[in-house]
């Protein structure tokens, strides 16, 4: 039995009638336009970064901030928050000895909303396997590239507190 004849293959030079020599020049011109847009671009960019947070300074709680009552979070819960004036989210973890941590919710990768294990004691990440230490927010697996933003609790009686860490506790 005969098979069909196969159809023609595409000629690219009658389908596309370009002329080659043509679309690969690329003026001195154009080329120099485009070098300027490039690093115009990036000095923009690079200066935006520079000015950014003096123009928008970071949050900062002022004084201390209350978050709940020590009976609102059972030992290896979490209690979620937002400090007034900020839509910063952070969690409120009371490990399994007892002691309260606080950190920013947001995985310093991509921003996933980290949470607690109380069965390892650490913090992770579900979007990329980012696993933080529950004692101070360090990065101890996967791609986060810094520690877990942390506030310093003070425990007042009933009542949980936070406010920043003093500043070499920060660095
Ligand atoms: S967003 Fe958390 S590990 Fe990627």
């Amino acid at each position: 039995m005969n098979e069909p004849p196969l159809p023609p293959k595409p000629a690219p030079e009658v389908d596309f009638p370009i002329d080659r020599v043509e679309a690969e020049h690329v003026s001195r011109r154009e080329f120099a336009k485009f070098l300027c847009l490039v690093s115009g671009g990036m000095a923009v960019g690079s200066g935006w970064v520079a000015i950014k947070d003096k123009i928008f300074p970071p949050f900062r709680i002022q004084g201390e901030a209350l978050v709940c009552r020590v009976s609102d979070v059972p030992v290896g819960g979490t209690h979620p928050f937002t400090v007034e004036g900020s839509r910063i989210p952070f969690i409120l973890i009371r490990r399994n000895d007892g002691s309260f941590r606080a950190y920013e919710q947001k995985c310093t990768h991509l921003a996933c909303a980290v949470y607690y294990s109380p069965t390892l004691d650490k913090i992770q990440c579900p979007c990329h396997s980012g696993l933080f230490d529950a004692a101070t927010g360090d990065v101890l697996e996967g791609p986060p590239p810094r520690p877990l933003p942390r506030l310093e609790v003070v425990v007042r009686g009933e009542e949980v507190f936070v406010r920043e860490p003093r500043q070499e506790e920060r660095a």
